[in-house]
């Protein structure tokens, strides 16, 4: 639990942060030193459960001694290779996570929203080459509560007045329909330049919106009956963390484009390897 009460030794902290940091961003006042497992300790000594999991990006747990090993081990033998490059894990890793999952070929990014970037260039791109959109006229759709992030693309889609108030001029070629509702998107989908449609299986940051049952189905439906390119952003729904591998699963759809995030290693408990992948 945060108490109200600050000590002089965190005060310290934040004041320093308050004076030379940007303030872009509203944490709470505690300073992390130290964490371990599901533990994290402040630099009072104070220890906390971290329900938080760095916004789920170490859902593994912190300094898990089998991450720290492989991290070690890399840094001790190749620190980067760029990809001007060819190295001898990339291959291995796509090769695992394309056959993993069911799909042609990965493009690995730095963060999600890259991801979500990357998965709306390669809808336009496809919307050019082969839907036979003319140039700079590529629309994607968007479901109104969205969220993928805080680059000039991810806030152009936005409808949170905290995401986007004050940072337009927006992307162009955006458009919104309202989560959950299929006849607005087939509405939508009327445009013959619209090339995709992105959407959480079950939107995060909204308030963690479940959308009613045959939802994903009907825009499955709808994606392949007006040639429109389902990208689902499962950056916080994969990789089991509502249960099955992925929402999409719960209606047995595939999307065109899979966007995953965040902590992308977990104990396959399920599997007879029982092991991390
Ligand atoms: C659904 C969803 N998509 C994309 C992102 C962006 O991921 P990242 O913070 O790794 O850029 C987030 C972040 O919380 C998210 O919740």
């Amino acid at each position: 639990m945060i108490t109200n009460t600050i000590s002089t030794n965190t005060a310290s902290y934040l004041a320093l942060e308050d004076l030379y940091g940007a303030h872009n961003y509203h944490p709470l006042p505690v300073v992390l030193e130290k964490g371990e497992g599901v533990f994290l300790w402040d630099v009072d000594g104070k220890r906390y459960y971290d329900f938080l999991s760095g916004y789920s990006a170490v859902n593994q747990g912190h300094c898990h001694p089998a991450i720290i090993k492989s991290l070690v081990d890399q840094a001790q033998k190749l620190t980067l290779t760029s990809r001007a490059f060819h190295n001898n894990l990339l291959g291995h890793y796509e090769q695992f996570i394309t056959q993993y999952f069911g799909y042609d070929k990965v493009l690995p990014m730095n963060t999600g929203v890259e991801g979500g970037e990357t998965a709306i260039k390669l809808a336009r791109r496809w919307a050019y080459a082969k839907k036979g959109v003319a140039e700079n006229k590529a629309k994607v759709i968007f479901a109104e509560g969205n969220f993928w992030g805080r680059t000039l693309a991810a806030i152009s889609s936005s409808t949170d007045p905290s995401s986007y108030k004050d940072f337009g001029p927006f992307m162009p070629g955006f458009d919104l329909v309202p989560y959950n509702d299929t006849i607005a998107l087939e509405k939508a989908f009327q445009d013959k330049n619209v090339c995709a449609f992105m959407v959480e299986p079950i939107q995060g940051e909204a308030g963690v919106v479940i959308p009613d049952e045959g939802y994903l189905q009907k825009v499955r439906e709808l994606c392949t009956l007006y040639n429109v390119l389902f990208i689902a952003d499962e950056i916080q729904t994969g990789l089991a963390r509502t249960g099955k591998m992925l929402a999409c699963d719960y209606e047995n759809v595939r999307p065109d484009i899979l966007i995953l995030g965040k902590a992308l290693r977990y104990y396959d408990e399920y599997s007879p390897r029982r092991t991390w992948i």
